[in-house]
């Protein structure tokens, strides 16, 4: 049964305050709750309340006991045949949070009580009106057992604490600011603490608290260090200022996502908090300063303003990502970090609009919530915030969030109040722009251009052409997007294009556009332009200041100024000019990695890619690599080549084999030819020990391991594979350490690769998350036999099930990160991750419907693996009991074909 967007209706009752008292038991956990109601409006009755998997003990309205078994329905929810207008219900429920397995509702993580309440938790713990417009403030009692669960914790401020006789205590919580339900939060346990302050630039003294398991509190410091950070760069950046004198972490084992932004009470994956320099590399260090950053900014962008129903979902995730973002942006490498943010939406986003579970960053219908926390919702939600902050500049935006906020703090709001206010504050006009939000699909953006001579006479490329006086350069763009699974009619969308027209050196010039608006967004380089492409095709004229010798080459879709395919007419020569001379450094690492595709492209469609390799590619690597005045942040990511999944996007029907093939011979080839340059580079970025965490050193080390990697190719090479082991042997690092392992397993010779596998396996027995980088590493292995080594793993001490992280890093990392291991043509990977989905699902539906979301690009794929999918798909549609969850995504994929 579908939920449609076209069919929200306001609630037709409220719930303005509730109390809840927990007597915590892992078998048997008594829920006490006592809701304070209010009618909304003309109610028409039987009311229902949200409950799933709750035994009602207990019922009253207004002090008269009712008979549970009367009033719950087949479905599970609460019935009430009458109501005044403002009532007082109480009921008294049990549930079982240690055979909760789904990680969602009360459940135990290594013997800790942690909630989970987004999307539709909530109704697991009690019986509620479980949706996002229903605010109610929490006063929250939690008894347990005071030896197993020291710890007790609940949002808001603590306001009584006390023993209790039979060895038991309690706490009592209350959180002052109304909140939805899925913003609830529970944790019990024996738990560490990492205790910090903040005081807030008007003066508030924050108690900050990190709890990890026992033992683990000297590596909570780097996420400690990224929430002060965060609450100060939101002070400074956004003026916006933490409301509670209490904002508490606690870090969890087990975990669906990545972290949970309940009010003053996040809740973590562990993997997202625990780091020190022996266990995370430095990629989890700023993935731990994003997560940190990102919940610590719901709380305004999700918390004070929340949103008004699940489709609205990206109001509050678009922005929070967009946040999260700048944030790292402002602190790191701002061109590195948008290089990466491209690479994320292109490897998994653009395929999901793609692929039969394409939606628009606002659905308009979902079976099951929780599988609409997508690559759309979040990463393309905030590329279209990133647009609109493009379109108004800086300043005009936050004079728009200014608006947002303050018209709608306590209330939930929907993506078009946001949009209202961008408008209204800004004075710009986003009519056209709102298509963002309501059309699926990646638009592909056509450029071409030419120059036109002072006369008339319209010369056909702008390539090595002079512009002489009074001549203009003329760039025609044109937009449209293909249909997609969900919407066969598209329209043209309102396309912010940031460019540059650059000299023979590379520098911007200086033009005039002719008939057209010309606004330069606020951090826009001398000489560029930001043009908006509303129409099917529009034609600008450019008129430069002065005569060229050459016409110039535009730089287009500057910062990657919009989530699109371009197709440009750039050349070979063209890509090679602007990936060393672009003064845009994402359109620098752009055109590296267009030049790359299009050479990679042409090798795997040749009889034996190893002999097509293109020498012109392997120089243009070459240069470079030379260049020793780069940033070496940068330098890493422009030495990374297209991945596998990506080059597969670009082709009509996938040649698995191929393009795995002309891959490797081109890191091969790219290793032999700059071996020398290459080797030196390892030598000369040794960075200076002891070692830091910061972004200057991990840029070093970034470089260093990218070289490393490329050299790792070298198999053959003695004197390359001993610089390898040396580098394991000798890291005092993670970064390192697993550099040099993901050479050894992927490439290194037998001996060398089992030697590896083995001492990192000893060396870090029991710790569970430096293990899922051993699995996955493994997963990913470009090797024959990776799919073996997979199952054999399932059986590995350290892999279990039932746990999330576990399971990404082994079965995940396989069907999603191992394209030609995973679509092997003998069907063995679709086999094992149909197994693994079907065993999955009745344990944790939500991982086994992200899982079974590997399936997803399966038309793009020759007949004979098309049938393998399909049958695969058919299989897991048809097991009894399925869930909700895995069958939208199953029978999605399934109905495309
Ligand atoms: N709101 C959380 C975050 O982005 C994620 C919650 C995921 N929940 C889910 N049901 N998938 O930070
Ligand atoms: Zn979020």
């Amino acid at each position: 049964a579908a939920i449609r967007r076209a069919d929200y209706r306001p609630p037709t009752f409220t719930v303005d305050a509730i109390r809840l008292e927990f007597d915590l038991d892992p078998a048997e956990t008594i829920v006490t709750a006592e809701l304070s109601l209010r009618c909304l409006t003309e109610t028409a009755f039987p009311l229902h309340l949200d409950g799933e998997d709750l035994t009602l003990l207990e019922l009253s309205l207004d002090g008269t006991a009712l008979d549970p078994a009367q009033h719950v329905d087949g479905a599970g929810r609460l019935v009430l045949h009458e109501l005044p207008p403002r009532a007082v219900l109480r009921t008294r429920c049990r549930i079982a949070p240690e055979a909760n397995s789904r990680l969602t509702g009360l459940y135990l993580s290594n013997g800790i009580f942690c909630t989970q309440c987004e999307a539709q938790g909530f109704r697991r713990i009690t019986f509620f009106p479980d949706r996002p417009d229903v605010l109610a403030t929490y006063d929250v009692t939690v008894r347990a057992d005071a030896g197993s669960c020291p710890v007790l914790l609940s949002n808001g401020n603590c306001v009584d604490r006390q023993s209790l006789p039979d060895g038991r205590h309690m706490a009592r919580w209350q959180d002052p600011f109304p909140k939805p339900s899925y913003l609830f939060a529970l944790v019990a346990g024996r738990l560490d603490r990492l205790a910090d302050t903040f005081t807030t630039r008007s003066g508030r003294q924050v108690d900050l608290h990190l709890y990890v398991e026992p033992g683990q509190a000297a590596r909570a410091h780097c996420a400690m260090a990224a929430l002060k950070q965060s609450m100060a760069w939101d002070e400074a950046r956004f003026g916006l200022e933490y409301d509670l004198d209490i904002f508490n972490i606690v870090a969890v084992a087990d975990f669906n996502s990545g972290a949970m932004e309940n009010k003053s009470l996040n809740i973590f994956n562990a993997k997202y908090i625990l780091a020190d320099e022996a266990t995370a590399t430095d990629t989890d260090m700023e993935l731990i300063e994003g997560v940190v950053a990102h919940e610590y900014f719901h709380n305004w962008t999700g918390n004070r303003v929340t949103c008004r129903d699940w489709f609205q979902l990206s109001l509050k995730e678009g922005l929070t990502v967009f946040r999260d973002q700048e944030f790292t942006a402002d602190h790191r490498s701002r061109a590195v970090k948008r290089i990466r943010d491209v690479r994320t939406l292109r490897a998994r986003q653009f395929p999901e609009d793609a692929g039969p579970l394409s939606h628009p960053v606002r659905p308009d219908t979902y079976v099951e919530i929780n599988n609409f926390y997508t690559a759309t919702v979040y990463e393309k939600g905030a590329e279209v915030i990133r647009m609109i902050h493009t379109i108004l500049g800086e300043a005009r935006f936050q004079a728009g969030m200014r608006l947002y906020l303050g018209r709608h703090d306590g209330q939930a709001a929907t993506c078009e109040d946001f949009v209202a206010a961008m408008e209204e504050a800004s004075g710009c006009d986003l009519v056209q722009f709102r298509r963002w939000y309501s059309q699926s699909g990646t638009p592909r953006v056509t450029a071409q251009w030419h120059v036109e001579g002072p006369a008339s006479g319209a010369g056909p490329g702008a390539g090595g052409q002079a512009l002489p006086d009074g001549g203009c350069l003329v760039l025609t763009l044109s937009q449209d997007t293909p249909p997609t699974a969900d919407q066969a009619e598209k329209v043209p969308l309102d396309i912010p294009i940031r460019l540059a027209l650059l000299d023979g050196e590379g520098r911007p010039i200086a033009a005039w556009l002719e008939e057209a608006a010309d606004a330069a967004p606020d951090r826009s380089a001398p000489g560029e332009h930001l043009l908006r492409l509303t129409g099917p095709r529009q034609r600008f004229r450019f008129r430069p200041a002065e005569a060229q010798e050459h016409a110039p080459l535009p730089s287009l879709n500057c910062g990657f100024s919009a989530p699109v395919i371009l197709h440009a007419d750039y050349g070979d020569a063209d890509d090679a000019f602007l990936m060393v001379r672009d003064p845009d450094a994402v359109n620098r690492w752009e055109a590296g990695q267009r030049y790359a595709t299009r050479v990679l492209l042409r090798m795997a469609a040749a009889e034996d890619p190893a002999m097509a390799v293109d020498g012109r590619y392997v120089d243009a690597f070459g240069g470079l690599l030379r260049d020793e005045a780069m940033d070496p942040s940068f330098a890493a990511v422009a030495m990374v080549l297209p991945e596998e999944g990506y080059l597969a996007d670009q082709m009509a029907v996938v040649d698995v084999d191929g393009l795995h093939a002309a891959r490797e011979a081109m890191l091969r080839a790219i290793a032999l030819a700059h071996r020398n340059v290459l080797l030196g580079m390892h030598a000369r970025l040794q960075p200076a020990r002891p070692y830091r965490a910061d972004a200057d050193q991990a840029a070093l080390r970034a470089q260093r391991n990218a070289a490393l990697a490329l050299l790792g190719l070298l198999t053959e090479d003695a004197e390359v594979q001993r610089l390898v082991m040396a580098h394991y042997r000798d890291a005092d690092n993670m970064t390192d350490r697993l550099a040099a392992l993901t050479v050894l397993a992927h490439h290194g010779q037998e001996a060398a690769r089992n030697l590896a596998l083995a001492d990192f396996e000893e060396r870090y027995r029991g710790e569970a998350l430096v293990l899922d980088k051993w699995l996955a590493v493994q997963a990913q292995a470009p090797r024959r036999d990776a799919l073996a080594t997979v199952r054999r793993l399932l059986d590995h001490p350290a892999f279990r099930l039932s746990n999330p992280n576990r399971v990404y890093a082994l079965i995940g990392a396989f069907a999603m990160r191992n394209q030609w291991r995973f679509h092997a043509a003998d069907g063995g990977g679709y086999a094992f991750l149909a197994e693994q989905v079907k065993k999955l699902d009745g344990l944790n539906r939500q991982v086994a419907a992200r899982m079974a979301g590997a399936f997803g690009r399966w038309q793009r794929y020759d007949g004979p693996r098309q049938n393998l999918m399909r049958a695969a798909l058919e299989s897991i549609r048809d097991m009894p009991g399925l869930s909700r969850d895995t069958f939208e995504i199953v029978n999605k994929s399934l109905e495309v074909g």
